[in-house]
């Protein structure tokens, strides 16, 4: 049976960042493209009052939304706004007050991280959590004890299926597509396995800096910021057992699996780097070592994938933004021809941002006498990014209750067991040139089994 619909949508963090950059833009997409129509209550710490929100708003759709009046009233018209210390009963009173009739709630806790158990505990005394769904940011917690505790206590107020954890990657149209074309197609599953996939790699470039968010990173860092979440979900997506069952939960289940068999990093599997200037960004500590880059070397302790290699690697500053994936196939077993077949030729690409395309490189042979090739890419798919913002499909989903496309407990707690043993200071930081991809130190990490595929730069249209 689906679930009721929430019946009202609080957010936390109003006068934030994200809620500037992406809730706003995502809550005028459910009005416009859903129909969503329920009261929608700012919650922030600002001394602002319901016009000052409504005026941050509008200036937030004129630069992220796009325009649509009509729409852009309709939202204004819904928003209500509690002002107030998140450790004062009197701001969860007032919250209560303004809830009115709601029996269905959903929070969204777009603060930070240290402030989640502070609200959530704040929200079940005013009596605001009752039949409540939760949306929660990431970072969940700050390691695996950290995640732990959290959930722990997130779970004396909320059952299990009303709590969100956000993964925007999830929200992402092209991260879903991997899981649609492998299981769409009987024709991948035979190859997906250690007997035919030589290696894997998966890049998340960005080639910007930290920007504004220096005192954020400066305690997070590329392995917490991108890596222990979004990177570990596209694994998942690319590597996991296909669903069984008419079950809802079977997809999650799959990727808990999936995530339960890769094998904890250690030290050796494991480089980081931090770009020539970071130490300048206002916020980051003198003498920092965390890292804004990090390449790692991953197995997957499976039958179906004992054995083969996986890199992973997430940095700032690098030459270009894309995030993809390449599949390599193995080489054939012998040289028939006349020629060396390149490890690089058969192959899937999946790239997930910013533009989106799927590609099958395949050896194939050139016109005349001689018995030799040259390596091709078939697009399978290729277009501009999708639409519908992450954060409007994901905030949709939590509203009428589906979980799919959110963390779980048990999948959070099977990310950090990946990553625990490398975090923090367990390894060198090594400076890398802005503009460049990271430190020479990634190019022996991936060694024989290189090299590294570097995504190419945006094409102009799709930008
Ligand atoms: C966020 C990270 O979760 O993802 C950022 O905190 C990163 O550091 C961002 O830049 C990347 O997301 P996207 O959707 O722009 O690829």
């Amino acid at each position: 049976m689906a679930a009721a619909p929430s019946d009202a949508l609080v957010f936390f963090g109003a006068t934030g960042d994200l809620a500037y950059k992406q809730i706003f833009p995502s809550l005028l997409g459910l009005v416009r493209e859903e129909g969503l129509n329920v009261p929608i209550i700012g919650v922030a710490k600002a001394g602002w009052n319901l016009d000052q929100l409504k005026a941050r708003a509008t200036d937030s759709l004129q630069h992220h939304g796009g325009s649509d009046p009509k729409a852009i009233q309709q939202l204004l018209g819904l928003l209500r706004y509690v002002d107030g210390d998140y450790g004062d009963e009197s701001t969860f009173t007032a919250l209560r007050q303004q809830l009115g009739q709601a029996k269905r709630p959903l929070h969204y806790l777009a603060v930070p991280p240290s402030l989640f158990a502070t609200v959530a505990q704040a929200l079940a005394k005013s009596g605001c959590a009752d039949g409540a769904r939760l949306v929660i940011e990431k970072p969940f917690g700050h390691d695996r004890a950290t995640a732990r505790t959290l959930s722990r206590l997130l779970s004396q107020y909320f059952p299990e299926e009303n709590i969100f954890r956000i993964d925007h990657y999830l929200g992402k149209e092209p991260v879903q597509n991997i899981v649609y074309t492998r299981f769409a197609n009987s024709m991948f599953e035979p190859l997906w396995n250690r007997d035919h996939v030589s290696s894997i790699q998966i890049t998340m470039a960005e080639d910007f800096g930290v920007q504004d968010r220096g005192r954020f990173y400066d305690e997070t860092g590329a392995l917490r910021d991108v890596v222990q979440n979004h990177m570990l979900q596209v694994l998942a997506q690319l590597t996991m057992d296909p669903p069984t069952g008419e079950e809802h939960e079977a997809l999650r289940d799959q990727k808990s699996a999936l995530l339960k068999a890769v094998r904890p990093l250690e030290l050796s599997d494991m480089v980081r780097g931090q770009y020539v200037g970071y130490q300048s960004v206002p916020g980051v500590r003198a003498g920092s070592t965390v890292e804004t880059f990090v390449a790692l070397k991953l197995f997957i302790e499976s039958w179906r994938w004992a054995g083969v290699p996986i890199y992973i690697r997430a940095g700032k500053m690098l030459p270009v933004t894309a995030t993809e994936i390449m599949v390599r196939f193995k080489r054939p077993p012998r040289e028939t021809f006349d020629e060396l077949v390149p490890v690089s030729s058969g192959h899937v690409r999946m790239r997930i941002s910013p533009d989106v395309s799927i590609g099958m490189g395949v050896r194939v042979k050139l016109p005349g006498e001689r018995m030799v090739g040259e390596d091709v890419e078939m697009l399978l798919t290729e277009h501009a990014p999708n639409l519908m913002p992450p954060y409007q499909r994901l905030l949709g989903d939590a509203m009428r209750g589906l979980g799919e496309l959110f963390g779980r407990d048990d999948i959070v707690d099977a990310q950090w067991r990946i990553v625990e043993p490398v975090l923090d200071d367990s390894t060198p930081v090594y400076p890398y040139e802005p503009g460049t991809w990271g430190p020479d130190e990634a190019q022996a990490l991936i060694g024989s089994d290189g090299p590294w595929h570097n995504p190419n730069p945006a094409a102009e249209t799709a930008a």
